[in-house]
């Protein structure tokens, strides 16, 4: 645990309840006037209240029986129980290793000794995971006991320790539409709703509401880590504005079941935040989520391969390489590999891969001209033998100097039973994105560039006035620490790249 620290700052004020941090926010504006680029340095000031007292946080989790969804229920349970497990290489603890909040640290500054860092989890008042309370909905009935067992994820003598308590959580009936998600997927379809669109989406309210109740949470928070949906078109008058979108609910037409989720947890005033590739937030669900100032976000979680890609070309564009070829080969045996083995659910899975590039190259006009891509191609494979263990080979190729190529592979193993299993890795992913949200808030006081509660990160099609989806590292990176930091450290420059 780091030291408790205060800012000693004319910019940041304490009291019992708040803290109170003036902050300016600087950008560079860039315009064309008569053929000159001309550069204006400008800044806003805001004035950032976060509350002291974290909430006591709900986490309601669609897909809660899949190998994700039990894997971070069990984590969490297993945390806050203080579990240890033996296996072949000695006994286990339980930790949060994967979670950037949990388990990464940030420079606070330099001290006498040198930089001085400081667990990113302690620089504003966060709610711990092993607080989290947990709830959720699945198509399959199974307790999330036997749904751990049926993931093959963690070690069995954990499993044994975990039963007696896993055993009395039980998904709720979700919303089913067998047309969005693979036709494999319909054997485990036993706990769906009936009832139109609209009914479905008031039930699904009704259960944010009992839980609240139940549970005596102060926020909920709703996380989508189903299976993949295939896309959705966008249409006009169908799902391009909010009242569109709350029309086609109402008349029963089409709306994808992640979207009927994100429509009922904004209608509830609950963040929601999207785990898999598919286009939730189509500019309806944005709008609607924007009128309601409720948080909305999430592109696929993009935590393994596709992590590593985003990072990988980053770099090697970065250093001035021209990556020309980029192959990417998966193949694995559990649910999520079952489901992407369908043309559709993969695509959409494809097209989330294929994205983290694009701006890395577009950011390069020195090497890719306006229609220069590196030619980029992503396979998957169900190979059910190998469960939730991943294997994943990257090829990329790039132009050196003077005619010469360079070429990475990567082989990237996720063993069930080694120290990095997929599920678990995704569950830091889960982690983070829910802890994100549940810091307690920061409220911007003056004028905000977004005000609280107007911040998305929808990724695919998302409108005007929403915040694009990033992928390029080294902007993104900084930016991440500097979230918590800046209602805090004011006065205090951000530690990290120039130009964060
Ligand atoms: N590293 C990774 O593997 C990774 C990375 C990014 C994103 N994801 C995405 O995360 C999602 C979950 O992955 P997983 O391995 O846990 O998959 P999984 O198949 O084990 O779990 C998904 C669960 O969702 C349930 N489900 C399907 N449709 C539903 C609906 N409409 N309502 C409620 N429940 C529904 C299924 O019954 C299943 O239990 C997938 O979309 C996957 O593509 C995974």
């Amino acid at each position: 645990m780091a030291e408790p620290f205060l800012v000693e700052s004319p910019d940041v004020t304490y009291s019992k309840d708040y803290i109170e941090a003036k902050y300016t926010y600087s950008t560079v504006h860039v315009c064309k006037e008569n053929g000159l680029t001309k550069v204006r340095p400008c800044s806003t000031r805001f004035t950032f209240r976060t509350g002291r007292q974290v909430p006591r946080l709900g986490v309601m989790l669609v897909g809660w029986g899949g190998n994700n969804g039990t894997t971070v229920t069990a984590a969490v349970l297993a945390n806050r129980l203080g579990l240890s497990w033996m296996t072949k290489t000695g006994r286990k603890k339980a930790n949060y290793y994967g979670s950037l909040l949990q388990a990464s640290t940030v420079c606070l500054g330099t001290g006498p000794a040198g930089d001085v860092y400081v667990p990113f989890r302690d620089l504003l008042p966060m709610v711990h995971p092993n607080d989290i309370v947990f709830d959720g909905w699945d198509i399959s009935s199974l307790n999330l006991a036997e749904a751990m067992r049926r993931a093959e994820v963690l070690d069995w003598q954990l499993q044994e320790q975990l039963w007696p308590h896993m055993e009395k959580l039980k998904p709720r009936p979700s919303i089913y539409i067998p047309e969005f998600i693979a036709a494999n997927q319909e054997e485990r379809a036993d706990n769906v709703l009936r009832g139109s669109k609209a009914e479905q989406v008031e039930q699904i309210r009704r259960d944010i509401r009992d839980f609240k109740e139940a549970s005596g949470v102060d926020k909920v928070i709703v996380l989508w880590t189903a299976n993949t949906e295939r896309f959705c078109d966008v249409v006009p008058g169908l799902n391009d504005t909010a009242e569109s979108l709350l029309r086609a609910v109402e008349r029963g037409l089409e709306v994808s079941p992640s979207t009927l989720f994100a429509v009922a947890s904004i209608l509830e005033g609950c963040a929601y935040i999207n785990g898999s590739p598919q286009n939730t937030f189509v500019p309806g669900a944005v709008e609607l989520a924007a009128q309601r100032r409720v948080f909305i976000c999430g592109d696929d979680f993009k935590s393994g391969q596709t992590k590593l890609k985003s990072v990988l070309v980053d770099f090697l564009v970065g250093a001035g390489l021209k990556t020309k070829s980029i192959v990417s080969y998966n193949h694995l045996g559990n649910n999520d590999g079952k489901n992407l083995s369908a043309p559709q659910q993969f695509r959409s899975k494809e097209i989330s891969k294929s994205n983290v590039v694009d701006d890395t190259v577009q950011a390069n006009p020195v090497l890719y001209g306006p229609q220069d891509k590196p030619d980029h191609c992503v396979v998957i494979k169900y190979v059910p033998y190998v469960g939730d263990s991943k294997r994943a080979l990257d090829e990329y190729t790039s132009e050196i100097m003077m005619g010469g190529t360079n070429t990475i592979v990567i082989h990237n193993t996720c063993e069930v039973r080694g120290e990095w299993r997929d599920a678990c890795l995704r569950t830091g992913g889960a982690l983070h994105g829910a802890g994100g949200s549940a810091r307690a808030p920061p409220t911007p006081l003056c004028p905000a560039g977004l005000p609280a509660g107007q911040s998305h990160h929808p990724g695919p099609g998302h409108p005007h006035g929403a915040v694009p989806a990033h992928h390029l590292l080294h902007r993104e990176r900084p930016r991440v620490p500097g979230l918590p930091q800046r209602p805090l450290h004011r006065g205090l420059p951000l530690q990290g790249a120039p130009g964060a």
